[in-house]
């Protein structure tokens, strides 16, 4: 047994910071707290958080976890390593010399850099070099082994004919992946160098920084490490760097022509380091730590989610249900570019002289969210608990589906103008449907995009073992049952649920020796709950056709 065998999570997410210690010699949790913050909406598409609410957060957090691991005996010289991830694209500036933020957080749903992101890709025409068409979303059938896929991609080139985007005012999709090539994503709102971009120029605060070289730029995670390191490194690592349009996928640094369109000063910008490395010392004052605990481990949530899952190998997938939720396959040492919609990231980078881990990203808008739409908007749940028990008291949706494309669909098919249906109710439908409907919204769309992922592979659903899961949404059983019947393959929880906090603890831990080698996640890593298919082939394509003739139903309702 090592001498010290505990590591700190700092897991600090979009709608609350949580602090774990795990005693990774037993992998189990010895001590959490958990603080919400708040979220500010100052205009329709803006969405803030205040930077000193997090770090006080997050401070409060440790504090009381040290507290916590105190009554059991554990001290502070006790603690190995701290492991940081954060959510990912949330920018904030502030000045290097006191610390002070010099406007509230961006946060990565906040959708102001619209106007920028459509310029961005407006001038695509003379930036063909930059991109060269890789990952743009094609009509070929050629690389899906299913009819399902090759249905999806077949309606999602119809959608995107010339008179169709024409008619929708918006620019052809191929002209958002410009910087596919250089950065694995398409140009959008989500990713933060456009958000930096608007502080420069529209906060005179940063406009001066930048101006006097005293701003700093970066994400939460640089924003959290600057602050609670004695040294206060200004650094970020390859994941959420990776997120921000402005680092090159393949070579993992900051990229001068992409700085140089984004107007985004280098020296302003964290160092990018891997994700996991001993990066400064934690302060002793403020965080009940004794000062000697070193910040070692740095990753993006999802990111940090498939290491906790010990998604280690290619094909490994894991999915994160939350209020959206994240699916990412590993692909191994190789980018791979994606055709079908998705991102190309890297999984981490374990350690300076470690190859970088790739992976295949897609999201789904709604999962939590959708549960918490019909519990606050239509009164049709009193809870969230409630949605499980509720949609269990029926068989079957009763063929009733619910697309719930609020603001449009988002990957794999990409229409901002499909707003939000119902359909196939009869007098017999009651709420009951309704609730299990939503629940298998979140399966179809998963299936959706790890069916996309594995057709940028030219595989099938057939190449993956199971799906691993976790998240807050995962208490929900008939979810996952849901979920392994739709996508045909097995769905497993594993016991320690909180998989992000675990893949960060587990980060740091491998850069201070805690664990001498990558493969030791795997013994992490333990299975609780596995659910297999319960429907067959024929009865699975039959509701993937329904859904899609449901959504077929929800595109084109508003002209973006
Ligand atoms: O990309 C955004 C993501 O990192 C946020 O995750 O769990 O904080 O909603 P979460």
């Amino acid at each position: 047994m090592k001498e010290k065998r505990f590591a700190l999570a700092l897991d600090q997410g979009t709608t609350s910071t949580r602090a774990i210690l795990f005693d990774l010699e037993e992998s189990v949790v010895i001590a959490s707290h958990q603080l919400g913050h708040r979220q500010y909406f100052p205009r329709a598409g803006w969405v803030e958080h205040d930077p000193f609410e997090i770090l006080g957060n997050a401070r409060r957090c440790l504090v009381a976890v040290c507290q916590q691991a105190e009554q059991k005996g554990i001290k502070p010289a006790d603690i190995a390593c701290l492991g940081l991830t954060n959510q990912r694209e949330t920018v904030v500036a502030w000045d290097r010399r006191t610390g002070e933020p010099l406007h509230p957080a961006i946060v990565w749903q906040d959708t102001r850099t619209r106007e920028h992101c459509a310029a961005l890709a407006a001038a695509n025409d003379t930036a063909a070099s930059v991109s060269g068409g890789v990952g743009s979303i094609s009509a070929s059938t050629s690389t899906s082994g299913s009819g399902k896929s090759r249905q999806l991609h077949q309606s999602r080139s119809v959608g995107r004919s010339k008179r169709h985007r024409r008619e929708l005012g918006t620019e052809p999709q191929q002209a958002f992946d410009r910087f596919r090539e250089l950065t694995g994503l398409p140009i959008s709102t989500y990713f933060s160098g456009t958000k930096y971009r608007w502080l420069i120029e529209n906060v005179p605060a940063v406009q001066k920084g930048v101006e006097d070289g005293t701003v700093l730029l970066g994400t939460i995670d640089s924003w959290l490490a600057y602050h609670l390191t004695e040294e206060r490194v200004h650094v970020t690592d390859v994941t959420n760097a990776s997120r921000s349009l402005l680092m090159e996928l393949r070579t993992q640094h900051w990229s001068n022509e992409l700085l140089d369109i984004f107007g985004v000063p280098r020296e302003a910008l964290p160092v990018i380091r891997s994700s996991a490395e001993r990066y400064g010392t934690l302060t002793s004052t403020e965080s009940a730590l004794d000062g000697q605990v070193p910040l070692a481990g740095i990753l993006g949530d999802q990111h940090a989610a498939m290491l906790g899952q010990a998604c280690l190998r290619a094909d490994d997938v894991k999915c994160t249900y939350g209020t959206g939720c994240f699916v990412m396959l590993h692909t191994g040492e190789r980018p791979i570019p994606s055709r079908h919609g998705l991102l190309t990231v890297p999984a981490y980078q374990l350690g300076r002289d470690q190859p970088v881990q790739y992976a295949l990203e897609g999201s789904v808008a709604i999962a939590g969210a959708g549960l918490q739409w019909l519990q606050e908007q239509l009164g049709v749940i009193r809870d969230i608990q409630e949605a499980e028990k509720l949609a269990s008291s029926v068989s079957d949706t009763g063929d009733v589906y619910l697309v719930p494309a609020f603001n449009g669909l988002f990957a794999p098919r990409w229409r901002p103008d499909a707003r939000g249906v119902l359909v196939g109710m009869t007098q017999f439908t009651n709420r009951a449907h309704i609730a299990r409907a939503m629940l298998e919204q979140v399966c179809f769309q998963t299936t959706e995009v790890l069916e996309a992922a594995l057709a940028d592979l030219g595989q099938s659903t057939a190449a993956i073992q199971m799906l691993r899961v976790d998240g807050g949404m995962t208490a929900n059983q008939l979810l996952l049952q849901l979920q392994a019947d739709l996508l045909g393959v097995p769905v497993v929880r594993p016991q320690i649920a909180e998989a992000t906090a675990l893949g960060a603890a587990a980060a740091a831990a491998l850069a201070t020796g805690l664990l001498d080698r990558v493969d030791q996640v795997r013994k992490l890593w333990r299975e609780e709950l596995v659910l297999t298919p319960g429907i067959d082939d024929a009865e699975r394509a039959r509701r993937h056709r329904r859904w899609n003739d449901a959504v077929e139903r929800s595109l084109g309702w508003v002209s973006v």
